[in-house]
């Protein structure tokens, strides 16, 4: 026990040291520039009156699954919102997680196996990675977005090769070139999975639907608690990769299900995105606004995340503090979420956010910078 509790400490203080501990906060900030809800449904009184009053109509909802989705947990509400995300997104069928993080966890566990192969984009999420490692596949990282360094590496993996990207990247706020990535993918008979977390809703029902890639690719995940302002993931695909999971996904399988409030919720989230497509038009005027401002950044136009990097870390600490004066919250994102020597700030930009307060957020930037 005390063995376990020096080790602690000591791993603690390692990061007090390099000024990257990381803290619980409550969320109390005034202006938004730091939170995934980009559309501003999560604060949305319509979209909330609208799962009130069906949590009204059912309060049974309220509570739990009673077991995994293999036993007890799979409902009427359940599937029949899973039918309805499958017709939406106009694949055979998808497969609802508690997260994006179970999601992808339960993909690269369960589709690749030990002398398989797997590809990561070197920016991929975490959760990737740690579905990598639960497959004992081998696992390559190729550089980021770069179709060359991806070639070499097809040209040499072994086994059933699976190539993992990003549509929108969540720390860089730049783009994957997706109709590349499914033919070279295609060329060499690997099989893509496109991660949609932080581009669903924002682009309607994502990047690949939007470039008409869906049916190209094994699977993709769009997560509702970003842009939906929910909570939840989806797995969309064919069939047989759906009943693949439902029978080998130990992270699906051996989890009690969520109870019928979250798929509830899902499919009317559907029906108030389908309703508010100006949202996504005012998010983009705000991240014009933004860019407008020309500001360094290596993100690209259209994005709403915005990062603001190449300066010292001491500097950008009093960058956020300075605008955490004027009451807007960003974030400062440390190593080991990147390298050493890239933090950077993370600005997300929202359909709710004022110009004047873009106005704000970038003439301090460029005071500071
Ligand atoms: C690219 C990406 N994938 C997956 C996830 C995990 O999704 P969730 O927050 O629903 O677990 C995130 C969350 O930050 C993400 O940025």
């Amino acid at each position: 026990m005390h063995e376990h509790l020096t080790f602690m400490s000591q791993l603690l203080l390692n990061r007090v040291e390099r000024g990257n501990q990381r803290k619980l906060k409550a969320n109390d900030c005034r202006i938004d520039f730091f939170s995934n809800d980009y559309l501003g449904f999560a604060g949305d009184p319509a979209f909330q009156q609208l799962i009130w009053e069906n949590v009204k109509r059912c309060p049974a909802q309220l509570t739990g699954s009673t077991g995994s989705r293999l036993i007890s947990g799979t409902s009427r509400a359940t599937s029949e919102t899973e039918a309805s995300i499958a017709r939406e997104h106009g694949v055979e069928s998808a497969l609802l997680f508690t997260s994006g993080y179970t999601a992808n966890l339960s993909l690269f566990s369960s589709l690749a196996q030990r002398g398989d192969t797997i590809l990561v984009d070197e920016y991929i999420h975490r959760s990737v990675h740690d579905g990598c490692m639960l497959s004992m596949a081998q696992k390559w990282k190729f550089q980021h977005n770069d179709l060359c360094h991806l070639e070499t590496l097809l040209k040499k993996a072994k086994g059933k090769c699976l190539v993992a990207v990003e549509s929108l990247y969540s720390m860089e706020g730049d783009f994957a070139p997706l109709k590349e990535l499914v033919s070279i993918t295609e060329r060499y008979g690997a099989a893509l999975i496109i991660d949609e977390a932080h581009a669903f809703g924002v682009w309607g029902y994502g990047l690949a639907t939007q470039h008409q890639l869906q049916n190209r690719v094994l699977a993709t995940v769009v997560t509702y608690g970003k842009a939906m302002g929910l909570h939840g993931a989806a797995i969309l695909t064919q069939q047989l990769t759906k009943d693949y999971l439902v029978n080998y996904a130990a992270p699906f399988i051996y989890t009690t299900a969520p109870g019928d409030l979250a798929a509830v919720s899902i499919s009317l989230g559907y029906d108030h995105l389908k309703q508010n497509t100006t949202a996504s038009a005012c998010l983009q005027e705000i991240i014009k606004q933004f860019r407008n401002a020309a500001l360094t950044t290596k993100s690209m136009a259209g994005s709403p995340i915005q990062v603001i990097e190449h300066y010292s870390l001491q500097q950008l600490e009093e960058l956020q503090t300075a605008l955490a004066a004027e009451g807007m919250a960003t974030y400062l994102v440390k190593a080991p979420s990147v390298k050493a020597g890239s933090e950077r700030i993370r600005v997300c930009l929202h359909a709710f956010n004022s110009e004047r307060e873009v106005a704000l957020l970038t003439s301090i930037i460029k005071h500071y910078l």
